[in-house]
């Protein structure tokens, strides 16, 4: 089973593109892929144009099956909404004894439906994240080409130590994915010099990275997914690299694992 939660406390950088491409990816590698949005911003099921008829603050509250709240948007995708109600549900963890385990209970017989369970998590510090975190165990952190996404990723690394400390749970992360990457920015060489420094000090690789590419916004206002709107765009071959990186990472290895192209 691949397990990740795409983290970054900074806003923007590129969190629930990679989420989204990253699922489609898997799945055209024959994974069947369940995507779980837990941004009350409603990030997913905008950048998609769905019309969900279930959502995540009813599978997490009401408890209702996955079945009735998963919307199929691909053969081998489904997708578990958020919108504003998601609020609702970190009011109701705050509460909740033992609330960083919630996935794990919920998400207990999702092996047999499915081979991947991906998180898109808000930019800021919550319950939900915390409980994707420690359902998923892996934390794949996206980074733009700015300062501040250094300090949101220090950000995530910090919950999965808290995490780790607390709850003894073995947490990790993969990678640092560089996204909206322009070698003709000085900010750019800036911060992959920040984030190598940060890997050689923690041990977490930076992996290869997605470059800047204006497909990734026409296909956002078309609402579709990058593989349907432009199947040779730049970031689509770079997310194509990227998740041969992750599934080696994770020890999982496919055709595609074994050709990474050379940059
Ligand atoms: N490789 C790329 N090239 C160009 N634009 C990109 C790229 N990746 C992401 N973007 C754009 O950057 C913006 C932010 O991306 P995205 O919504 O994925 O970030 P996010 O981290 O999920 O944001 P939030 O923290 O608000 O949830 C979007 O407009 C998206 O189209
Ligand atoms: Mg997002």
């Amino acid at each position: 089973m691949i397990t990740i939660t795409v983290s970054n406390q900074r806003g923007g950088v590129g969190k629930t593109t990679t989420t989204l491409t990253l699922a489609r990816h898997l799945a055209e590698r024959g994974r069947r892929v369940l995507v779980i949005d837990t941004d009350s911003q409603g990030s997913v099921y905008l950048a998609l144009g769905l019309h969900p008829q279930g959502w995540l603050h009813q599978f997490v509250n009401d408890g209702l099956s996955i079945k009735r709240v998963a919307t199929n948007v691909h053969e081998r995708i489904d997708i578990i909404c958020s919108d504003r109600r998601t609020m609702r549900v970190e009011v109701s963890l705050g509460a909740a004894t033992a609330k960083e385990m919630i996935f794990c209970s919920l998400l207990s017989c999702v092996e047999q439906r499915y081979d991947a369970v991906l998180f898109d998590v808000a930019p800021s510090i919550s319950h939900l994240q915390s409980c994707a975190i420690a359902y998923t165990k892996n934390v794949i952190v996206p980074v733009a080409m700015d300062a501040l996404s250094i300090e949101g990723a220090r950000s995530s690394l910090q919950t999965i130590e808290v995490l780790n400390h607390f709850l003894r749970l073995g947490c990790r992360c993969l990678g640092f994915l560089p996204t909206m990457v322009d070698h003709r920015l000085s900010a750019t060489e800036l911060v992959l010099n920040a984030l190598n420094s940060q890997s050689a000090s923690s041990g977490i690789p930076v992996l290869r990275g997605i470059r800047t590419d204006q497909a990734v916004n026409r296909a956002l206002r078309k609402q579709k997914f990058l593989h349907d709107f432009d199947r040779r765009s730049k970031a689509l071959e770079d997310y194509g690299v990227a998740c041969t990186e992750i599934l080696r990472l994770l020890g999982h290895h496919d055709e595609q694992t074994e050709t990474l192209p050379a940059r």
